[in-house]
């Protein structure tokens, strides 16, 4: 039960930190109506398991299973919008300018919710790429463009014939360079990370919080669940992020 007390020592924390760093998973997004990596998938993918997909080599084995598994999670996020989680995060960066967003998300409801500059450590699930990363020009590929036969799974790449992929990081992928360097720059010198809606079980994003806690910074989780983070967290707000973040915010008023 998060009291309005353990609130305001939230938003008491915040309004002393100059530097604020925002993790975010897939719980930020559940009020939006997308179900969590770790839910259980429905109908016919119910007997699949996400991580199992979630791979280069599921990719290789059977493209078309994987492409399929892309697209229906592409419709489950197509038509949801943010939520007020997603729209106290903005606001608070309006507040605090110098706040950075980094997400596990592949959605792009930060952005659609008003957020800036936010750093996609798993890409993002609207693109697509080469499959074997031939460099042809532009990197991303515009599935819209390419008329294909579906029932063959995923579309050739216009530049060299073979695969199109999401561009999505999988297990056992390296993260794209340019958003851990960016996640790294704003940790150095962040005294303060809320962490919010992720079961902090995949590096590198689950050691951010501790990489803060290490140069003496603080860390405050909201979560309905506890996960490994909590044992370190100043702050523990139990609930779901779309009600503790915006009662965050008009804390943040009445002071
Ligand atoms: P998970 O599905 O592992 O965890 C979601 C977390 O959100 C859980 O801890 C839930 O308790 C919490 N949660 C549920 N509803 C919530 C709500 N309304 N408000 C706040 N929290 C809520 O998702 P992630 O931690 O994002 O990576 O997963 C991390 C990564 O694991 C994903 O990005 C994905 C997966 O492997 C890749 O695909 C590379």
């Amino acid at each position: 039960m998060t009291t309005p007390n353990l609130i305001q020592k939230a938003a008491a924390l915040i309004r002393d930190s100059q530097n604020i760093t925002v993790l975010t998973g897939a719980g930020v997004s559940r009020e939006s109506g997308i179900p969590t990596f770790r839910d259980a998938l429905d109908g016919l993918w119910a007997r699949f398991n996400p991580q199992e997909l979630a791979t280069a080599s599921a990719f290789m084995a059977n493209p078309k299973l994987v492409w399929d598994f892309y697209e229906y999670r592409r419709d489950i996020m197509r038509d949801k919008s943010p939520n007020a989680g997603h729209f106290a995060l903005a606001e608070l960066q309006r507040r605090y300018p110098s706040l950075v967003v980094i997400t596990q998300n592949i959605d792009e409801l930060h952005e659609q919710g008003g957020s800036t500059g936010v750093i996609h450590l798993h890409g993002r699930i609207a693109g697509n790429k080469c499959f074997y990363n031939c460099q042809g020009d532009p990197t991303m590929v515009d599935v819209s463009l390419l008329s294909w036969d579906k029932e063959n799974g995923p579309p050739a790449c216009p530049h060299c014939g073979r695969w199109v992929r999401p561009d999505v990081v999988w297990f056992g992928e390296m993260l794209p360079p340019a958003a851990l360097n960016a996640a790294a720059e704003a940790l150095q010198v962040s005294e303060l990370m809320l962490v919010i809606g992720t079961s902090g079980l995949v590096m590198p994003a689950a050691d951010m919080p501790m990489v803060i806690k290490r140069r003496g910074g603080k860390a405050i989780e909201i979560n309905p669940d506890d996960t490994p983070i909590s044992d370190i967290a100043d702050i523990k707000l139990s609930g779901p992020s779309g009600e503790i973040l915006p009662r965050i915010v008009e804390a943040l008023d009445e002071a």
